[in-house]
């Protein structure tokens, strides 16, 4: 018997040692592992004081906060919040895309209140002062003969460093001038995301959760590989591979590759194996909150935000990224199952045990939770976390 495994569905990338080694783990029993066992102090899941710190830090990282399918043409924006931040994100004229502080310079209103259209100028509601979309720069002011002489130079909008790689929108509100996001990606995170086409498509599905629960214990639950067959009995944990993975480091992110149940079968069975991509998922991390994980028809793409109000609560999206090319009815069949499955897991099983977690954090925070040497996904989270707040995380 023997099947051919080597077919790389259009979304799908597996390297060959990839899929070498998690087939060797699968007999072998093994996993990838990390050198010793994490503990993290409770207290990181309830501190106002370390919650504030890690807001801090990733205001000087790219954050991944917009899809280019979601302003296609110039003019076109989105108002998001980011950290507590309002930030208006513009299509260009010239095709380039730009976040700019959501504030005017007058007396900080908002220059624009909707969640999402299409603009050639912004104007605050307030008291009428315009802004171009390009620029941002001041363009109107009404009454202006009543106020001192307004320098146009520099009384713009507040710009944000914004970049758009593989169709991915980053904002980066340090405005560090240095790091390029292809520098803070990197190459092997370049050429995982390559292949998925992101640029050619388009949010397929949305939807935002607001969780009582700190936002790493959402990462984790997220990217957790020893849970499966206990938390998700009957449903996602027969589907997937409990405690085996093969874990790429990329930097600051990351990624697990895991197996299909279905391929440990083929491999009891003695099936020939060549590539294995079929039954092989991966879930890239783009440090620090953003996820990306690759099925064949979609990728469902993650981002977990702290909530500024309190360490107890984060806001989560999750997006289904589509190439419209490929939606048929049956497609769209598959993508409501998948939703289907993917709600069922998070809402019903994944964030309750957080929640557990949580309240369990907040009556107990003196101790310390473990990450085990297989958790190597979640320890490479928090240990970047560590690194990075102690300001040597490179
Ligand atoms: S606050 Fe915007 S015009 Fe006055
Ligand atoms: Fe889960």
């Amino acid at each position: 018997m023997s099947e051919d495994l080597s077919e790389v569905k259009r979304d799908v990338r597996v390297q060959a040692d990839v899929s070498a080694r998690l087939i060797t783990h699968l007999r072998d029993d093994t996993t990838d592992l990390a050198d010793q066992d994490l503990h993290v102090p409770i207290e990181h899941f309830v501190s106002p004081v370390r919650a504030k710190a890690e807001i801090a830090l990733m205001k000087t990282l790219p954050l991944l906060v917009a899809h280019c399918s979601e302003i296609p043409n110039a003019g076109d924006f989105v108002t998001r919040e980011v950290l507590g931040v309002a930030l208006l994100i513009v299509r260009q004229s010239a095709g380039g895309v730009q976040a700019y502080l959501n504030m005017c310079r007058h007396r900080g209103g908002r220059v624009e209140t909707k969640p999402s259209g299409s603009k050639r100028v912004f104007m605050c509601q307030y008291h009428g002062w315009s802004y171009e979309r390009d620029s941002g720069a001041l363009r109107n002011v009404p009454y202006e003969s009543s106020f001192d002489q307004i320098d146009r130079g520099c009384n713009g909008l507040h710009r944000y460093k914004t970049e758009q790689r593989h169709g991915l929108i980053f904002v980066d509100m340090s405005n560090d001038r240095e790091r390029s996001l292809a520098d803070y990606l990197g190459g092997e995170v370049d050429a995982q995301i390559t292949p998925w086409e992101l640029e050619k498509s388009s949010i397929y599905l949305e939807r935002t959760f607001t969780l009582d629960i700190n936002w790493k214990l959402v990462m984790d639950g997220a990217i957790d590989i020893l849970h499966p067959r206990f938390l998700h009995v009957g449903g996602v944990g027969e589907l997937i591979e409990t405690n085996v993975g093969v874990y790429r480091r990329y930097g600051r992110h990351g990624q697990h590759f895991g197996a299909r149940t279905k391929l440990r079968k083929l491999i009891k069975a003695g099936v020939e194996l060549n590539g294995g991509s079929k039954y092989i998922g991966s879930n890239l991390v783009i440090y620090p909150n953003a996820m990306m994980i690759a099925a064949p028809d979609h990728i469902e793409f993650w981002t977990v935000w702290p909530s500024i109000e309190s360490p107890s609560k984060s806001i989560t999206q999750i997006r289904f990224l589509v190439r419209s090319e490929i939606l048929t009815p049956e497609i769209e069949k598959r993508l409501q199952k998948s939703w289907e499955i993917l709600e069922n897991a998070a809402t019903k099983e994944d964030w309750p045990m957080e929640r557990y977690i949580q309240q369990n954090a907040e009556a107990a925070p003196d101790g310390m939770f473990r990450y085990g040497r297989s958790e190597v996904s979640c320890q490479h989270l928090h240990l970047q976390l560590a690194a990075d707040l102690a300001g040597n995380g490179g």
